[in-house]
């Protein structure tokens, strides 16, 4: 029996010991356990506080998209419709657009003081005179080549056809058919085209200039429609 007593403790006793031990050392240290604790229940209420804050933010009406009611149902309620053409600009770039407008293709034209014309180094008898550069009326010069001079004339030709007269019930659609181009900038976003969106003219481009008129272009967005006056002239492509 004396063995049994001095012999080690059995595993339940050593395990009971241990816990009363670690057990008094936390109680010792309360302190830095809460410390321990509410550190992250802290973040997780400054958390949800700030993603209530910013919800609440984007919820307000200027910075949703804008809607309006609209029409009445059976029950004599108003049913809501969100748009872009209910939106003011702060609003509009909340707004999704599932169907964008395709804009006709249009190509870069350089500004009028940037068109090439005869100078000293550069003497092309087709080039123009540089004196064009005062009226603004210089024409656009597009190089083609190749080894085929008639080849490349003809296709010039029908690069820069008469294209079509333009259809208003499908206006874009029908504006493609004809080579446009515009001096304006390429824009990050392009929902709004630079070049019809801009004071900058719309080009025709034409292979043979007859003399330039305007016109003004209806487009329309949404229910939105826009009068823009676009002029159309006939430049030469070379
Ligand atoms: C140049 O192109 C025209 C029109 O396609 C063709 O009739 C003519 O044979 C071509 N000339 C040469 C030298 O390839
Ligand atoms: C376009 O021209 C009009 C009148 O000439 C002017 O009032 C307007 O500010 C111009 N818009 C832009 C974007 O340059």
């Amino acid at each position: 029996m004396a063995d049994l007593v001095h012999g080690p403790a059995s595993f339940s006793t050593q395990a009971n010991a241990l816990l009363r031990k670690n057990f008094t050392f936390q109680k010792r240290d309360i302190k830095s356990n809460i410390r321990l604790i509410s550190v992250p229940i802290i973040l997780c209420l400054l958390l949800v506080f700030l993603q209530n804050w910013v919800n609440k933010e984007l919820d307000k009406p200027w910075n949703r998209c804008g809607c309006k009611c609209v029409g009445k149902n059976d029950e004599g309620k108003c049913e809501e419709v969100c748009g872009i053409e209910y939106s003011d600009l702060n609003q509009a770039v909340s707004c999704s657009i599932p169907s964008p407008l395709e804009w006709p293709p249009l190509l870069q034209i350089p500004e009028s003081t940037y068109r090439a014309v005869k100078t000293d180094f550069i003497s092309y008898e087709d080039l123009p005179d540089d004196s064009c550069k005062i009226s603004g009326s210089c024409p656009a010069t597009t190089l083609l080549t190749g080894t085929n001079k008639t080849l490349g004339e003809s296709m010039g030709r029908n690069l820069f056809s008469s294209g079509s007269t333009v259809d208003y019930s499908d206006i874009f659609y029908s504006l493609a058919y004809n080579a446009l181009g515009s001096e304006s900038q390429t824009k990050y976003l392009n929902f709004l085209e630079a070049a019809f969106f801009s004071n900058l003219t719309v080009y025709n481009v034409r292979s043979q200039c007859s003399p330039y008129f305007t016109f003004s272009l209806p487009l329309e967005f949404g229910s939105v429609s826009v009068q823009q006056g676009s002029r159309f002239m006939f430049i030469t492509a070379f």
